[in-house]
């Protein structure tokens, strides 16, 4: 009897505080659904970001309108002189495939307003530019074609649409106190109607994802929320993602449309530009890192800090290592290409995938017996199916071993991936012993593969 007293209690105290219930779902889904759902994305985890639009003309950031403060006006002169001649998304459909990517998402919309696709709701859109196409079309057509997955980023954010009030992230911020802030919006923003707006934004989701077929990832970007930013209620989210739920049942959602309330409100968490050691956080969940070549979305022409080979293999593997994805991005130039920094990056990680990809699809962190010391500075990856281990070699020993502590007695076979080559082994009172060769073969990663007994 006490015992129902309490259950009864505990049941009304956590349906009156929302922190003591599970939270809240719209969809109804069980875990083993979304597993389900997710797998091809968590088996693939290795994607491409394109972000290209308008600020691919200034090529100083993406985030130009905002960091220089320009008027509608003052961008106008990049859509009228937009005219991407080179673009062929054939070509990057092939350079994604060889570089080992197997999704790709573009970005629709960035948040300057431009659509790259011929939108019925604006015209403000590719088709009424020099270049008279709906480019997300043809970058579907293109993806597709080469068996790469289909993602479309789409900005919560617009800089150019008339209703969209002016906030603190705008371009036409004011600066200021909060008061006297406040007194500015309020004129600034007369006449403009976020409701307005959030037509438009569901207006133009729902022709996203209906007029290009299966559409595999929606990459909605981003909240701000507080006085002066942007949330759930300006965007109008659960309304906005039941809708794309019901449109594309399949679809996989990024976390930033602020629903982290809801179970379902989201299907994976973006860490943004984070360093490798933060990523093993993360473990255990749903999770992309989305990383850049070199600090800019969109096409930059004077930035020069681009990572080395060394450093997105780093992101990559230390990302499957903690069970994660990378998306990684290019900017194309305005005249619709990869230019030759992206090119070589890509080339390089071609390259490795090309020997390797097995130590990164269908992998995920081992079981914890299989954690090796931090000074061997070895990533581990795991494919549990096929019950084989692959040994990230960061620092490659000069004389040639590696000691693994409580490996012993449970491997089978050992070989480098690159090329299939044996590698002896040995066990002693501090574990199992790698016999390897003293000149490290030519990948700047290389990959043992461990067969698990
Ligand atoms: C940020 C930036 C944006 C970029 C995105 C990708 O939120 O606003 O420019 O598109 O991250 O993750």
């Amino acid at each position: 009897m006490k015992n129902l007293r309490t259950a009864l209690f505990l049941c009304i105290f956590a349906f009156s505080f929302p922190v003591f219930s599970q939270t809240k779902s719209l969809l109804g889904e069980t875990p083993a659904q979304k597993s389900h759902r997710m797998q091809w994305w968590t088996d693939a985890r290795f994607g491409m970001f394109i972000h290209w639009g308008l600020y691919s003309l200034p090529a100083r950031h993406e985030w130009v309108r905002n960091y220089e403060r320009i008027t509608n006006d003052q961008y106008q002169k990049y859509f009228d002189n937009f005219n991407p001649n080179e673009f062929n998304p054939k070509e990057w459909a092939k350079k994604a495939k060889a570089a080992g990517m197997k999704y790709a998402v573009l970005t629709t919309k960035h948040h300057e307003g431009f659509c790259l696709f011929d939108s019925k709701y604006t015209d403000y859109k590719s088709t009424k530019t020099q270049a008279k196409r709906d480019l997300v079309k043809e970058f579907v057509e293109a993806f597709r074609a080469e068996g790469i997955k289909i993602g479309f980023y789409y900005s919560l954010i617009d800089w150019h649409h008339p209703d969209f009030t002016i906030d603190d992230t705008h371009p036409l911020r004011v600066d200021g106190n909060e008061a006297s802030k406040e007194v500015a919006y309020a004129r600034l923003n007369k006449g403009k109607d976020m409701a307005r707006y959030r037509a438009y934004l569901k207006n133009q989701i729902t022709e996203l994802l209906t007029n290009y077929g299966k559409i595999d990832i929606l990459w909605l970007d981003f909240s701000y929320p507080g006085k002066f930013g942007k949330g759930h209620q300006d965007w109008g989210s659960v309304d906005l993602v039941k809708t794309i739920r019901k449109l594309q049942p399949n679809i996989i959602l990024d976390d930033r449309a602020d629903l982290k309330d809801y179970s379902d409100g989201y299907d994976f968490v973006t860490p943004e530009q984070v360093k490798p050691a933060e990523l093993l956080k993360y473990k255990g969940k749903y999770w992309e890192t989305c990383q850049t070549f070199s600090g800019s979305w969109g096409y930059f022409r004077d930035e020069n800090t681009w990572k080395s080979q060394h450093q997105l293999l780093d992101l990559l593997t230390t990302s499957v290592a903690n069970g994660g994805n990378l998306i990684l991005n290019v900017g194309p130039t305005a005249r619709g290409e990869f230019d030759y920094r992206a090119n070589k990056a890509l080339d390089s990680l071609g390259y490795w995938m090309h020997a390797n990809n097995q130590a990164i699809y269908d992998c995920t962190f081992p079981p914890d017996e299989y954690n090796l010391p931090a000074e061997l500075n070895v990533r581990v990856t795991y494919n549990p199916s096929k019950k084989k281990l692959y040994l990230h070699l960061f620092d490659y020993p000069t004389d040639g071993k590696i000691t693994l502590p409580n490996y012993n007695g449970k491997i089978s076979y050992a070989q480098f991936l690159n090329d299939d080559s044996e590698i002896l082994f040995k066990s002693d009172g501090n574990g199992l012993i790698l016999n390897l060769p003293k000149s490290k073969p030519p990948y700047e990663i290389p990959v043992v593969e461990l067969s698990l007994k």
